[in-house]
Formats: C-alpha cells, sequence, structure tokens
C-alpha cells in the first residue's frame, strides 16, 4: 500500500496489512506514547479481524474489500463540550467523500454518523474518548468492494455495488481530504459548531431532519417523531408524535420510518 501522497496531509500514517481493531490500536498507542501520537495521527488497516462497532456491536472488515482507518484528535482550543461535533464531522466528511465516488446517488448522513446511499448503510463511524481524556479516536469503516452476499445484512451496500471500482487509497485520500477541511474550521472556531459552517453542513446533509424515525436508546428506551434539527451540541430534536414537546437525542440508533 502506497500511502506516501497523504503523508503531508497529517502529522503521521501508518497503515497494517490487518489487525484486530485500528480504533483499539491507536487508543493504546496515544495513552501509552502520546508525543509520538500527535494531532492527527492515522492509522489504516487493510482488514480487522475484531473490528468494533458501535453500541458494542462487531463491525466486519474484509480484506480487499473496506477501509478501516481511525484518526486521532487531539483537538487544542475545544473544550470537552464540543467533543460531541466530532463524530458528526467524521460522518459529514465520509458522506462528502462518497458523494464525489457516486456522484449520481443520493448520499446523505444518518444521525449522528452513518452514511447511506439511499437506505443503505455504507459507512459507520465509531468516535472514543482515550481514557485519560487527551484526545478522540474516531474509527471510519466504509464498504469498498464487497458484494451484496459479502454484507453482513441486507440494509448495506458498497461503492462496488453501486458501480464504483475505487482503490484503498483513493478512497482514504478523499475521505482525509474532507475531514482536514472540515476539522481545520473547526479548530480555528475553538469549536463552534455555528461559527465553522459545521452545524449548517451537516443538517445540509441529514437524511435523519424533516422525517419521521424511531430512536432506540441505551436502557432500551425508544421514542418516535419527526427529526427537526440539530442542537447547539450536535445532538437531534425529535418532535414526539402526539405530543406538544421536544425531546433532545445524544445518543441512540435512528430509524427512519417511511410514511412523513
Ligand atoms: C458502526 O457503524 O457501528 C461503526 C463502525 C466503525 C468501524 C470502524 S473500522 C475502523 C475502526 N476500528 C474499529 O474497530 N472500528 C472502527
Amino acid at each position: 500500500m502506497n500511502l506516501e501522497s497523504l503523508r503531508p496531509l497529517v502529522a503521521r500514517i501508518d497503515y497494517v496489512e490487518a489487525t484486530g481493531s485500528t480504533n483499539l490500536d491507536v487508543a493504546a498507542a496515544a495513552i501509552a506514547e502520546p508525543e509520538a501520537w500527535p494531532d492527527l495521527s492515522v492509522l489504516a488497516a487493510g482488514s480487522q479481524t475484531s473490528g468494533r462497532g458501535r453500541a458494542g456491536r462487531d463491525w466486519q472488515s474484509l480484506p480487499d474489500a473496506s477501509l478501516s482507518v481511525s484518526v486521532l484528535v487531539r483537538p487544542k482550543n475545544v473544550t470537552i463540550e464540543h467533543f460531541g461535533w466530532l463524530p458528526i464531522l467524521a460522518g459529514l466528511a465520509m458522506t462528502r467523500a462518497v458523494s464525489s465516488l457516486l456522484p449520481e446517488c443520493e448520499v446523505s448522513l444518518k444521525w449522528p454518523n452513518d452514511v447511506l446511499v439511499g437506505d443503505k448503510k455504507i459507512c459507520g463511524v465509531l468516535s472514543e474518548l482515550l481514557a485519560d481524556a487527551s484526545g478522540v479516536v474516531i474509527g471510519v469503516g466504509l464498504n469498498l468492494a464487497q458484494t451484496q452476499d459479502d454484507l453482513p445484512i441486507a440494509n448495506a451496500t458498497s461503492l462496488r455495488i453501486e458501480g464504483a471500482t475505487v482503490s484503498f487509497e483513493a478512497a482514504l485520500e478523499e475521505f482525509l481530504t474532507e475531514f482536514l477541511g472540515l476539522y481545520n474550521e473547526f479548530l480555528n472556531h475553538r469549536g463552534d459548531a455555528d461559527a465553522s459552517g459545521l452545524r449548517r453542513g451537516a443538517t445540509a446533509k441529514c437524511s435523519s431532519i424533516g422525517r419521521r424515525v424511531r430512536v432506540l436508546m441505551p436502557g432500551d428506551q425508544q421514542i418516535e417523531g419527526q427529526g427537526l434539527e440539530l442542537d447547539h451540541s450536535g445532538r437531534i430534536l425529535v418532535a414526539l408524535d402526539g405530543e406538544h414537546q421536544l425531546y433532545a437525542v445524544a445518543a441512540g440508533d435512528i430509524v427512519h420510518l417511511r410514511h412523513n
């Protein structure tokens, strides 16, 4: 894998053919050797044997079929209350990257950070705060070359299924370029999602807004209603069915329902 052209973009970039989980590797290295793992350190893997998904789920990363990458950020001058925007920032970056790679397709962001092509998931993001809170590991898994049979769920897709043959390097470059553009603006505005344009950009691509959603929350709680907007800290506001009440969701899985 030749990632030389990407080296100038970030502080460090490493590639491994296979590993357990790039998120776990980066988190361990970032704590053990903080100086060697500064802001914008990247680890990409050709495959993972125990890839981690959100809410304790597994994430499958088959050899020669998927992009698995973790980006360590240590956002200086950004206080922790703005960190909730980082997963959304990564999801938006990948939404834009996939849009460029699939210009004919409808690509959107399902809150907080799944990337959809039509209604099918093509990319997931898992962001994890380091144990010492000195940074965040943002892990991104993109389906590149899977066939429908390779994918663990029917409601998923890959660039190949959507008609694009894209190399690992090209997909990574597209993602990192979008990510860095958004991240630099975020830093320049000290994590202010309004001043940096992040809230506006994410809202424009977020297909959970303006449609009926079911939200599955930790502890088996669930609500249904209309996705209304992203609030100042990146939560999605849902207008509950049959009640004059808004619910601000900070963490949960959204299901897009068919009828508005
Ligand atoms: C999800 O949608 O559940 C999130 C999936 C995140 C997968 C990526 S692949 C790179 C990084 N390393 C991991 O173990 N997980 C993330």
